[in-house]
């Protein structure tokens, strides 16, 4: 058990558990999801996945980090967080993956939409950005679904494994 924060009709956002680090820490080093996720290269060691749940829990003003939990079997599915919260200009960067088992049930879409929830009516927060890269279709579906729209690009500012430098596209959602 664990204190559900936000429910959805799918998926709830929940508190991250230290328990849960094995499973997100596999999942974090699957290249499927890592693939438009930055540093893809990189491979992390669950020493390192313990040191940033305690930089988590002890500097949790700048960022929150949520489990993403399956309403129908409450089980761990993924995460989302909210990033470099910046209060006094009132934002904050969006980021998320599921386990790639779990792709294709309109989670990541509930998931983001409870984020946003959190980040505007909790932390009073007025403005949501993400950085997305071209090729990440779900990813982009899922922010412009949420009512993101496109601020910008980078071109050729991110290299993606077998697929080369691609573009990197910045969205933005307002709180109105
Ligand atoms: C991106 C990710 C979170 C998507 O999660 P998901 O739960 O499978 O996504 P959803 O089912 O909520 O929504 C995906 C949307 O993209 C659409 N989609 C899926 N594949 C697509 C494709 N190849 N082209 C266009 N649209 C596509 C789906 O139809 C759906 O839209 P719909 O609801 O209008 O039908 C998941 O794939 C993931 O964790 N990827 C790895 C990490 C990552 O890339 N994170 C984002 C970094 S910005």
């Amino acid at each position: 058990m664990r204190p559900i924060l936000l429910k959805g009709n799918l998926v709830s956002l929940g508190i991250l558990l230290r328990e849960d680090l094995r499973q997100v820490w596999l999942w974090y080093n699957d290249r499927e999801v890592r693939r438009y996720l930055a540093f893809p290269e990189e491979i992390f060691f669950y020493e390192d996945e313990l040191e940033w749940y305690e930089t988590l829990r002890r500097e949790k003003r700048g960022e929150k980090v949520f489990s993403i939990l399956e309403n129908s079997s409450r089980s761990l599915v993924g995460l989302v967080g909210l990033h470099r919260i910046d209060y006094h200009n009132g934002h904050a960067e969006l980021g998320y993956f599921l386990a790639r088992e779990h792709w294709g049930h309109r989670y990541g879409s509930e998931a983001v939409k409870l984020a946003l929830e959190y980040a505007f009516t909790w932390l009073n927060l007025r403005k949501v950005y993400a950085r997305v890269y071209e090729p990440n279709l779900p990813s982009i579906r899922i922010l412009e679904k949420n009512g993101f729209q496109l601020a910008g690009r980078w071109k050729r500012h991110q290299y993606v494994p077998g697929e080369g430098f691609v573009d990197v596209l910045l969205y933005e959602r307002f709180r109105e």
